[in-house]
């Protein structure tokens, strides 16, 4: 079965790059940019991703993205996530990146995106894996602040396909940003927002009702309301469920509790995705294992995780139907 997984094209819909930073290239780019690193060494770094919830998670991951400055460190970031899609047989991605986290440094937008852009043109270049990029606000700061970070954005409109949100959920509810989604919806960008990953269902339907999403992240806490089951199933949403980020930061206490083989049971559109996999112990492959393990996920399952992925995924249908006919 593990085979099985493995041979599988696979598509990925939900993946922040700078969640992909390994500890081996934070230390690297640390020395090379003279950036301190408030530990030792690996080891003692590694030892610090032990999480009790979200924001504990997220103070070291923005920590983290300080070693990030040149153009040519976003390109090695997203590199090194290129090849563990060439490992996972990963051949369509659609990536995450928090400019705010770099701009609030003083990076510039081109810096981040012309990097990141240069590394995936190459990754279809080399290995013919497809992508789009996804511009996330980040949902701590204002709805003024995320204005900003969207006019800057559109000096680069056709690298980036969707606009996003992210970062610390809880006090943060998709309706503080209504005016800047609606504005990048009349701008044809498509939409995604995080919700329902540590907030309650409330979270979930202002994303749909209120933001408008095309897909929602996460989702999980949707099993608390059998209306919002309901109406996710009948209107087939998509959710880009992380499995290992989930026991990770502890919205599950362990993978026998983790919900996704009911919500797909149920007839949930559901997709397995492996949000910042440097810090979860596990690129997509490993999701998918750790599910099929722990959740006795069938072939069958398996197959329709990844026909969903496809099938939510922004691309256009000659190629959705490429690679759906791959996985027949
Ligand atoms: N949730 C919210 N913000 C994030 C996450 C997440 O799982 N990963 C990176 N930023
Ligand atoms: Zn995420």
């Amino acid at each position: 079965m593990l085979e099985y997984i493995k041979n599988l094209p696979k598509a990925e819909l939900h993946l922040h790059i700078e969640g992909t930073l390994e500890p081996e290239l934070m230390f690297k780019l640390a020395k090379k940019n003279g950036i301190e690193i408030p530990y030792k060494n690996i080891n003692e770094l590694k030892k610090a991703y032990n999480f009790s919830n979200l924001q504990d998670f997220l103070d070291i991951y923005y920590a983290g993205t300080r070693v990030l400055i040149t153009k040519q460190d976003f390109y090695d970031l997203a590199w090194a996530y290129v090849e563990k899609c060439v490992e996972n047989n990963i051949v369509h991605t659609e990536i995450f990146f928090d400019p705010q986290s770099h701009t609030k440094r003083g990076i510039d937008f081109k810096t981040i995106i012309l990097g990141i852009n240069e590394a995936l043109n190459d990754a279809y270049k080399k290995h013919n894996i497809t992508s789009k990029i996804i511009l996330c606000f980040l949902r701590h700061l204002s709805e003024e602040d995320a204005f900003v970070v969207l006019e800057e954005a559109l000096k680069y409109r056709d690298l980036i396909v969707g606009i996003g949100l992210d970062s610390s959920e809880i006090g943060n509810p998709p309706s503080k940003f209504k005016n800047v989604f609606k504005k990048a919806k009349d701008l044809g960008f498509k939409l995604v927002a995080h919700a329902g990953e540590e907030a309650g269902e409330s979270y979930i339907y202002e994303a749909l009702d209120i933001l408008k999403v095309d897909r929602i992240d996460h989702g999980v806490q949707c099993f608390n309301s059998k209306e919002l089951m309901k109406r996710l199933k009948i209107e087939q949403i998509p959710l880009t469920v992380c499995p290992n980020s989930n026991i990770e930061l502890k919205v599950f206490d362990c993978y026998e509790n983790h919900n996704i083989k009911k919500l797909l049971d149920y007839g949930l559109n559901v997709t397995i995705n492996s949000d910042d996999p440097a810090y979860f112990k596990g690129y997509l492959n490993e999701n998918f294992f750790n599910a099929y393990k722990h959740l006795n996920l069938s072939k069958e399952d398996i197959k329709k995780l990844i026909t969903n992925s496809f099938k939510a995924s922004f691309i256009d249908d000659s190629l959705k139907n490429h690679y759906l006919n791959l996985i027949k």
